[in-house]
């Protein structure tokens, strides 16, 4: 998809769609409470066209809603297509984010291949004019994705061309930068979104060690790409132990990041989770949904996008990413319940924790515990790791809500501060001793499960071991990585979540 911006009044723009927001302006209570849509746009020749719909009663202006109305009286575009944020006084730029990715999703399956998007005229505390243009930008892009890649005849071709068509009053300046950063974060949204969408069979640890490499040669980043001898010589035990059963050699993905210039202050260590396929190993699945489990590599693949988007906006703060990549299979020479396991040391001077695998269907933790060592190791002063760890996560947060954990609360402030910039949807959890109590071993330092309740939080209380002091959030995206059902402004597939959050937290230092 190609952006381009429009400063010109949005009635004489000629093209297939044009879209305009609308939200709900109803203030009174009870049963007077009719819905009252009213367009974002003072375009008077727009306003014209739309009276008849929206004094009808059959338009609600409600969020993602829309209505159609074809040669449109008045205007140069040949369609009129009006989308709603919902109600005025909750709307955000989060709610322009999914109202530009519903008028994309529209215009896909109709053929409609070019659309301008007018964005709302007056900048106000809740819908600042450049934070709205970039998170527009961002929404057309993600709603653009669709997951049929091996169709052979794909049935939803992408748009080619979006007009953003800003106020002309607006500042010119700022709403070019705000867009040209909205199309490096969505495109790198989607670039993680592709790669969780990948197949097993096509995604092998080494291909998505290929992927990463390719990304960072394009991108200007430093990279290395490791595999079975660096583990060993690195003494990774953990991330090994998921990795010996598979034919597929692991993959132990180096990206960095290095500023010109800035070689004192922090060093941020991202640390994704890279299954390329979970069947659970020895400990195996139950087949029903176990295709699924090519999305195991979502919190890599978030990293990837991170990087991506990092690398182009290019704050003024080094950072590394690893992603520890690997197929968890069972096989001869696969790792079994009680065997006993001895992680990545610290210093080469000091021995590696051991642990007790109960399950070898909780590798997430066994290949992050050795990444985030090596974070450690190479310097990182800040963690933030992203896995689809537990199944527990879903079970307390559902399918909309990611959960978040952190061992520091001035490190934390910081990501829920992206939040509010990203908006994607977390909630902090609880780490502590209690956690670490389920987790602790008979026969060695620590076991790889803690059991049925609390499963999310002892999943991170066992990261939390090897993160220590360093300052670290732990992100499991489980739940959320995967779009069940398609939206409005989003299709069934790959979320991409993380991505948006990471790199906020980031630039945030
Ligand atoms: N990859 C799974 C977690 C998962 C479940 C991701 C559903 C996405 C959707 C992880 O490796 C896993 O198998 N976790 C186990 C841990 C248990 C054995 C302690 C789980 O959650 O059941
Ligand atoms: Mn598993
Ligand atoms: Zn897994």
């Amino acid at each position: 998809m190609r952006t381009e911006i429009s400063f010109a009044p949005i009635a004489g723009i000629a093209t297939e769609l044009l879209a305009v927001l609308a939200a709900d302006t109803q203030t009174a209570k009870g049963s007077d409470a009719k819905p009252q849509p009213t367009l974002l746009t003072a375009d008077a020749a727009v306003q014209a066209a739309a009276a008849g719909v929206l004094e009808s009663g059959e338009y609600k202006g409600g969020a993602n809603e829309t209505v159609l109305i074809h040669s449109p009286v008045g205007l140069k575009a040949k369609r009129l297509l009006i989308v709603g944020l919902g109600k005025l006084s909750k709307a955000t730029v989060h709610s322009v984010r999914d109202a530009a990715g519903t008028a994309v999703r529209f215009a896909k399956p109709r053929g409609i291949r070019e659309l301008a998007l007018a964005l709302p005229e007056n900048s106000s505390e809740r819908l600042p004019a450049a934070s709205v243009a970039r998170a527009a930008v961002e929404g057309a892009l993600v709603g653009d994705f669709d997951a049929d890649t091996y169709r052979t005849e794909r049935k939803d071709q992408s748009v080619q061309t979006l007009i953003i068509a800003a106020a002309a009053d607006a500042d010119h300046a700022a709403t070019e930068t705000a867009i040209a950063e909205g199309v490096i974060v969505g495109e790198s949204q989607n670039l993680a979104r592709s790669l969780v969408n990948e197949p097993g069979n096509k995604l092998t640890p080494t291909i998505l060690g290929q992927r990463a490499a390719m990304m960072a040669q394009e991108t200007g980043l430093g990279w290395e790409v490791h595999s079975t001898e660096k583990l060993h010589q690195l003494k990774m035990g953990a991330f090994w132990s998921v990795a010996q059963g598979s034919a597929e050699p692991p993959a132990l993905i180096v990206l960095r990041y290095e500023p010109e210039g800035v070689n004192e202050g922090p060093v941020l260590g991202l640390v994704g989770k890279g299954i390329t396929f979970d069947t659970g190993g020895i400990s195996i699945k139950p087949s029903d949904n176990m295709e699924k489990m090519k999305y195991d590599m979502a919190g890599g693949a978030a990293m990837i996008g991170a990087m991506r988007a990092i690398a182009l906006l290019k704050p003024r703060v080094r950072v590394i990413a690893i992603v520890c990549a690997a197929e968890n299979m069972p096989s001869g020479t696969a790792q079994k319940p009680g065997d006993v396991q001895t992680a990545m040391p610290i210093a080469p001077d000091k021995p590696g924790k051991t642990i007790e695998i109960i399950n070898t269907d909780a590798e997430g933790r066994l290949v992050l515990a050795d990444g985030i060592t090596y974070a450690r190791q190479l310097g990182a002063t800040h963690l933030i790791d992203a896995a689809t760890l537990t199944g527990a996560i879903s079970v307390a947060l559902g399918k909309t809500t990611a959960g978040v954990f952190s061992n520091d609360d001035a490190t934390y402030a910081k990501f829920e501060a992206a939040l509010a910039v990203s908006g994607e949807k977390f909630w902090r959890l609880p780490l502590g001793d209690e956690y670490a109590e389920l987790i602790k071993s008979d026969i060695g330092d620590i076991k790889n499960t803690g059991g049925r309740y609390g499963g999310a939080s002892s999943a991170a209380e066992f990261l939390h071991t090897f993160a220590e002091d360093t300052p670290w959030i732990h992100l499991d995206i489980a739940g959320v990585a995967w779009v069940e059902e398609s939206r409005p402004y989003i299709a069934k597939g790959p979320s991409g979540i993380g991505v948006r959050s990471i790199l906020e937290w980031v630039r945030s230092f």
